[in-house]
């Protein structure tokens, strides 16, 4: 039997979070085209930026190649594949530990960074005192729900992704997620409340990967050199 208030969390809201994200995003790329960026701060300060930037963006892919495969593959396919429950969750463990150790130590020191550069932290907006704090929140919740998974071997495979799978199916089932362990639902709500937040942050960047750079026309640079050109090169400064 699921009482209200799981129907609220688990069967609306999701919903109303996608409607927030989507509805966000074209909003956002309408009114804001030119402010569609990730407001790099690698002017004020890059020795920390080269570290923590790499840990944490490619740990994050990992763990979000670890969430495809744990959430939208059903464990009838993995164990139709020859994959046992308990390889399953070793490797899953193993994989998405590291991955997620990666993006905790990334973000960690991007936030130190943020704190003790005065450069960055003037640059520091309003969402984004919004934004870090859910994002921390998000991937610590997940780094306890994958160490929980281990320690008292639950099954997250048999409640938290069929759950999932069933809001893009548009066939919610919220009695799947009442009795799941507090670390997962707050996890996946902190996950929600950061997709509402996402249009309106520096995180819409992350669906601006330059991926027409690979098909774009080439571009057809030049020489200045004055004995191959048709004219001869100015000055620097000289533009007449
Ligand atoms: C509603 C959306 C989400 C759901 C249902 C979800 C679910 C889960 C589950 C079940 C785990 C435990 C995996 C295991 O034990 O092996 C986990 C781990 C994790 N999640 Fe999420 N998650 C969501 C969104 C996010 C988002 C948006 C982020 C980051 C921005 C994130 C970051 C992590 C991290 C860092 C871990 C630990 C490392 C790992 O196991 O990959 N999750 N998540």
């Amino acid at each position: 039997m699921t009482d209200a208030f799981d129907l609220l969390l688990w069967a609306v809201l999701p919903y109303l979070t996608l409607v927030v994200l989507v509805g966000g995003l074209v909003w956002r790329y309408r009114h804001d085209r030119f402010g569609w960026t990730t407001r790099s701060s690698q002017l004020h300060e890059s020795r920390l930026l080269r570290i923590g930037s790499p840990l944490f963006h490619f740990g994050l892919l990992f763990v979000i190649g670890g969430h495809v495969a744990g959430l939208l593959v059903p464990a009838s396919v993995t164990r139709w594949l020859g994959v046992h429950d308990e390889m399953y969750h070793l490797v899953s463990f193993t994989a998405g530990g590291l991955a997620g150790a990666g993006t905790v130590v990334g973000l960690g020191v991007l936030l130190y960074r943020r704190w003790r550069t005065p450069a960055v932290r003037r640059a520091t907006s309003g969402d984004d005192r919004l934004m870090y704090p859910l994002l921390a929140a998000t991937v610590l919740l997940g780094m306890t729900a994958t160490v929980l998974t281990r320690s008292i071997d639950y099954d997250y495979r048999a409640t938290v992704s069929p759950w999932f799978r069933s809001i893009l199916l548009l066939d919610p089932d919220p009695s799947l997620m009442s009795a799941v362990p507090l670390p997962y639902r707050l996890h996946a709500l902190f996950a929600m409340a950061l997709f509402a937040l996402w249009p309106f942050s520096r995180l819409v960047h992350a669906f601006s990967a330059p991926v027409h750079y690979l098909i774009r026309p080439y571009i057809v640079y030049r020489t200045r050199d004055h004995r191959l050109a048709s004219r001869r090169a100015r000055p620097g400064w000289d533009d007449t």
